[in-house]
């Protein structure tokens, strides 16, 4: 078969990688649009993955997405980094480019801006200060956003302080560092809430902060998407502050990665959102 003819093959690599959601995302569209090309997960093991990344495009991977546990370790791996990725520090889009060369893309901020653009059509990064809760490899991809949107300010708290301080430290004095315990005090004045911790999440327990300083105008959004409503977006909606779930950053996170391999701009619609909820 000549090298045109090639079907197009993408996938996520991880490990564990069965609770992936992303290979349901990709054949949906993979479908609704007509492209000829598959989706597959992986589960490699760390002392094969590099030969395994080396190895992909000669069997016709034209891209493949990162997870847990290798979003850091893959940036040692590429050739090319985009800006964005070596802001976050992870990656979760290598592309394979022609000449052999592996770049290293980060979506996941892209997917928290476009995810509240279409939840929250009026908000803007740039609205007022941003209140973040977490500090671990999603909230990081989230203060960058934050940061390229144009917000005033970031105040960032979570459990482990070193590690919101260390991010203080990295992202520079725009960040700003509240205690875990008193997080409330940050909402005065925020314009935008956002739960990176995975408190809230199916099995955890609830992210339970006092929103009685929170202005109505707040946008809320929580990154745990499974439940769909979180405590924290049911209390956000009972005071009158618009909300946004979590499902649209995993589907609008992976747009970029499926234009780049199989040359289609996919769209994330309802019909997409209620498959990924059965
Ligand atoms: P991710 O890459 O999804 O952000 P992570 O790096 O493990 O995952 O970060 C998880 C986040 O949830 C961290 O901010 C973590 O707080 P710590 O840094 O103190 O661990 C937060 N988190 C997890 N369980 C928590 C809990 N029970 N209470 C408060 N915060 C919690």
């Amino acid at each position: 078969m000549s090298e045109l003819k090639r079907i197009p093959l993408a996938g996520v690599i991880g490990s564990p990688i069965a609770h992936s959601k992303s290979p349901r995302i990709f054949r949906h569209w993979l479908t609704e649009l007509g492209v000829i090309g598959h989706y597959v997960p992986m589960d490699i093991a760390s002392v094969d993955l590099n030969d395994a990344l080396r190895y992909l495009p000669k069997l016709g991977f034209v891209g493949v997405n990162i997870t847990i546990p290798y979003k850091e370790h893959v940036l040692n791996v590429a050739d090319q980094v985009s800006d964005r990725a070596a802001v976050v520090g992870s990656a979760n889009t290598l592309t394979f480019l022609a000449d052999g060369k592996i770049y290293a893309d980060n979506t996941d901020g892209y997917g928290f801006t476009e995810n509240l653009r279409h939840g929250a059509p009026n908000w803007k990064a740039s609205d007022g200060p941003a209140a973040v809760l977490g500090a671990g490899g999603a909230a990081r991809a989230v203060i960058a956003s934050f940061i390229e949107g144009g917000a005033p300010e970031i105040r960032l708290a979570n459990r482990t302080r070193s590690r919101a301080n260390a991010l203080q430290r990295e992202f520079g004095t725009k960040v700003k560092v509240f205690d875990w315990v008193q997080a409330g005090n940050m909402l005065e004045g925020a314009a935008t809430v956002v739960n990176a911790t995975s408190l809230g999440m199916v099995g955890n327990a609830e992210m339970r902060i006092p929103l009685d300083g929170l202005s109505r105008d707040a946008v809320v959004t929580d990154l745990v998407y499974a439940p769909l409503e979180t405590a924290l977006l049911e209390h956000a909606k009972s005071i009158g502050c618009q909300t946004v779930d979590g499902l649209g950053m995993l589907l609008h996170q992976a747009v970029p990665g499926f234009e780049r391999w199989f040359g289609m701009r996919p769209v994330v619609t309802e019909p997409l959102r209620s498959a990924m909820l059965i």
